[in-house]
């Protein structure tokens, strides 16, 4: 009998029941009813404090569709990770003892890039560990795509769209915030997809003078409406010269809820223009996955059950060229993959005459 255990781990995203079916349904076709999967409950803290439930094949019936995880998820940033809890226990140990309790084979893990952290952790610590690349930001090194960012590219688009034609209506500047800390892919394709008038990332540091002559040059071609899409991110050049500390305690004191209310404010003073913004938040993680993601979690969830059946450990099922191939999780590990600010889209955004406010 082979025992799988399988965790969700980190912010949720569309398409993660559908990659733990495309795992589950990989390993039941392989091994019938000589596999068992156990699913652990609430991301790493169900393995940590030892909470799982044993899974029957149909618990993944009818998932393919479904939104967030049917084993829920929780955040346990890998920083923490080596030290002990409140109660001083150690999580790694505990971890460890856990995986051995269930007497597992392999342990699939679904996550973002703080999750793959932790999943190298645990496979550099012996365990078997195989991993699936989930987050909305498309942000994990080596995987050209992750699931969960195209059904948000979705709901971004959507909102611009509709906030389109309101703007149209009432000659307003508007301001869209799309997710992503980090990186600006959504931002950026959810920028173009929605016919954005100026899209700011995290990787391009803005000049708010850049922003305005935008606006102003809309406003001299007759175009009473704007629409930035504005990444949760986004950062003034001013502020990206500023120290981590420096930066936070800036934000700490700040009287703007985020940055889109910074630029907001910006606008209103300086050109006089009515502002609005719109944050779609959450919505963008939330319901069923679009088709594309729906193919992709599969695809990875296909190969990463075939990794178990091969014996191939320590890997993330990843999307390379149109293929899916095995990544080594020590190369994963640690690393962002931010836009390329070099890259052609960055150039072909800016020959259609979009700012990106620099
Ligand atoms: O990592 C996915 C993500 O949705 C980011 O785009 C966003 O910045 C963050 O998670 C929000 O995290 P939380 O759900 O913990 O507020």
């Amino acid at each position: 009998m082979r025992k799988i255990g399988f965790l969700t781990s980190g912010g949720d995203c569309q398409a993660l029941n559908a990659a733990m079916r495309g795992v589950a349904k990989t390993l039941y076709h392989y091994y019938g009813k000589d596999v068992e999967i156990y699913g652990i409950l609430d991301g790493y803290k169900g393995l940590i404090y030892g909470n799982w439930k044993k899974m029957k094949p149909k618990d993944f019936s009818g998932i393919l569709t479904v939104g967030g995880t049917i084993l829920g998820t929780s955040r346990q940033p890998f920083k923490l990770m080596n030290v002990p809890d409140e109660n001083g226990l150690d999580k790694v140990k505990a971890m460890k003892s856990n995986y051995k309790k269930m007497d597992l084979d392999c342990l699939v893990i679904l996550g973002g890039n703080g999750t793959q952290k932790t999943a190298n952790l645990l496979s550099q610590e012996g365990l078997n560990v195989v991993s699936l690349p989930k987050t909305i930001d498309n942000d994990i090194w080596a995987t050209d795509m992750t699931f969960g960012f195209h059904s948000a590219v979705e709901i971004a688009t959507s909102a611009i769209d509709c906030i389109h034609t309101t703007a149209a209506s009432h000659g307003r500047v508007f301001i869209v915030e799309v997710m992503g800390h980090k990186v600006g892919w959504l931002t950026l394709y959810a920028g173009i997809a929605g016919g954005a008038d100026i899209i700011l990332i995290p990787e391009l540091p803005y000049d708010p003078d850049k922003i305005l002559s935008a606006l102003e040059a809309r406003n001299k071609e007759g175009k009473d409406f704007s629409i930035l899409a504005v990444a949760e991110g986004a950062i003034s050049k001013k502020d990206a010269a500023l120290s981590k500390k420096e930066y936070k305690a800036k934000k700490a004191k700040s009287i703007y809820p985020s940055v889109s209310y910074e630029i907001g404010a910006m606008i209103e003073k300086k050109l006089g223009q009515e502002v609005r913004i719109t944050v779609p938040g959450h919505t963008q993680r939330g319901g069923s996955p679009c088709p594309y993601d729906r193919v992709l979690s599969s695809r990875l969830g296909a190969a990463a059950g075939k990794l178990i059946i091969d014996k191939k450990y320590g890997y993330m099922s990843a999307l390379v060229n149109g293929e899916i191939v095995p990544v080594p999780l020590a190369d994963v590990a640690g690393k962002l993959k931010g836009v390329d600010t070099n890259s052609s889209i960055i150039k072909e955004i800016q020959d259609m005459g979009i700012s990106l406010g620099v």
